[in-house]
């Protein structure tokens, strides 16, 4: 059952699911929410109506319910709890991709709800649907009065991808800004929910020893990585549509980078972070023709990953045989303010690789002078590394002086585990976001100039790219990608961070 709480979650609310029978519900949103209710993170004035085309009624949507918890979430749910968290649950058919979609019917049933489990009218509606129906979704959400905003309080989450170019993001921006205003509009990138991705403001700000050398002076080069060994599924769909620029890089990526780089902001309120996250995202330097050397584009073939054969690309479930989607990315970024002068930002991201890691390294420059001992000659540059997955932490790779006779110098790691420390899991990303929503709270989510720079910047991508094709495959799967991508760097000298003994 719930877990004691002091005091009782304020907020009433009820959350209203738009595409409740899909993958994006079944494992990460239905368990997030589970996971809430169990942590006593939820009002007991709390109902989700779940919504989605299949006729499944109730008791239909509570045995789908069920096989994700079973499935997907951190702790499996007793008969005591499931019973507790399945009474605040019901489903609601609306086809919500036809433009006859039946909104009445679906005012009436939130009503209802409202008035048995006494949400007082605030609602949260999780747009978790193809992305094509998001804009139409939010106009007819409006048109039936669900979002008048007029004493209670109704917020829209919105999930990615946000828009598929910078012309069709804005055009989706006007439409849900019609119809509510900005600090009613979540718009999700579940990185921005990950315990280590916030942490980084907390380990640049809160040491003396990072914030003064945080800059080009101290700082050699900056790693970006989110690599996987996962395909992509069933998701051949949408797949073809975002590729590896616009399903990681647009989004979690640049997120991760700009939160490395900002300058320190005034307070660490929502607004004044965003304020100087959009100046880094001001501040990357566009791709132009000529900077091909800079970028690497992949497509996995078939391989091998944990010992099984798998699939290329081409012959995932819904992509085209010929397709040109490429899944991997490696690239040599710059962000043109004082502070980064002359610092380059490698990026890799990719599918089908062979490892799972997001993290961020940060390579400082040699002590000046110290090359001149000869005893150093074999030191490293300090590395510090942000580990965002899997095992969330902070390492630092330093010299220090080899036990016993003579003096040598060798490196040695500093390695916080967070997960040892905290052995109770920290939340899943989704779990905090739903919760910071309902609370209000818009510092985990993206804001509208943030994403219009960031697709600013892909665009510039997808022309130097439009202009070179690559042939594909180019890499088998569960491999590091292309070869390509190991000349990127080697060609400065350097090589993609990875930890000794991985
Ligand atoms: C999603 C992408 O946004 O992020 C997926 O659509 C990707 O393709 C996923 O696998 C990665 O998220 P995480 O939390 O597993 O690192």
């Amino acid at each position: 059952m719930t877990e004691e709480r002091a005091t009782e979650i304020p907020n009433p609310c009820l959350f209203v699911l738009f595409g409740g029978t899909g993958d994006l519900a079944k494992r990460k949103l239905i368990p997030a929410l589970y996971d809430l209710f169990r942590a006593g993170e939820l009002s007991p004035r709390f109902a989700v109506v779940a919504t989605g085309r299949s006729p499944l009624g109730d008791e239909g949507y509570h045995a789908l319910a069920k096989a994700s918890l079973d499935e997907f979430s951190r702790k499996k749910p007793d008969e005591e709890s499931w019973k507790a968290f399945s009474s605040m649950l019901s489903y609601h058919v609306l086809d919500f991709s036809s433009p006859d979609a039946d909104y009445t019917g679906l005012r009436d049933c939130l009503e209802t709800i409202d008035g048995r489990r006494g949400t007082a009218g605030n609602r949260i509606f999780f747009l978790a649907t193809a992305p094509e129906f998001f804009g139409r979704s939010v106009k007819a959400l409006k048109a039936n009065g669900l979002l008048d905003n007029q004493g209670p309080w109704q917020r829209v989450m919105v999930e990615k991808p946000f828009g598929t170019s910078l012309a069709t993001a804005r055009e989706l921006n006007k439409e849900i800004l019609t119809a509510l205003p900005e600090e009613n509009v979540y718009r999700i990138d579940h990185y921005l929910g990950k315990e280590m991705v916030q942490n980084i403001t907390a380990i640049r700000f809160g040491n003396a020893i990072f914030e003064p050398i945080w800059n080009h002076r101290h700082i050699e080069c900056i790693q970006v990585q989110s690599t996987e060994t996962l395909g992509i599924g069933t998701r051949g769909d949408y797949y073809e549509q975002s590729g590896i620029l616009k399903d990681m890089l647009q989004n979690h990526i640049l997120q991760m980078l700009a939160l490395t780089c900002m300058e320190p902001p005034v307070d660490l309120s929502p607004g004044e972070v965003q304020l100087e996250k959009i100046r880094v995202l001001s501040a990357l330097r566009p791709f132009r023709g000529g900077d091909e050397e800079s970028l690497v584009v992949g497509q996995y073939g078939p391989g091998m990953v944990d010992g099984q054969p798998v699939a290329g690309y081409r012959s995932e479930p819904r992509t085209a045989k010929d397709s040109t989607t490429p899944t991997f990315i490696a690239l040599k970024a710059h962000i043109d303010s004082p502070r980064w002068q002359g610092v380059p930002i490698y990026i890799r991201a990719g599918k089908r690789l062979d490892r799972m890691v997001s993290e961020i390294s940060i390579r400082f420059r040699q002590v000046p002078g110290v090359p001149c001992y000869s005893e150093f000659a074999e030191a490293h540059p300090d590395v510090l590394v942000i580990r965002i997955q899997p095992g969330e932490g902070i390492y630092f790779h330093m010299n220090a002086k080899k036990p016993g006779k003579g003096f040598q110098i060798e490196t040695v790691e500093l390695d916080y585990c967070q997960a040892s420390r905290y052995t109770d899991n920290t939340p899943e990303s989704y779990e905090r976001l739903i919760f910071e929503a309902i609370q209000g709270n818009p510092a985990f989510f993206t804001g509208w100039d943030e994403l219009e720079r960031s697709w600013r910047y892909i665009e510039s991508i997808e022309r130097v790219l439009a202009a070179r094709p690559t042939v594909y495959p180019n890499y088998a799967a569960g491999t590091a990608g292309p070869v390509a991508a190991e000349a990127l760097v080697r060609a400065d000298g350097r090589t993609w961070w990875k930890e000794a003994g991985e």
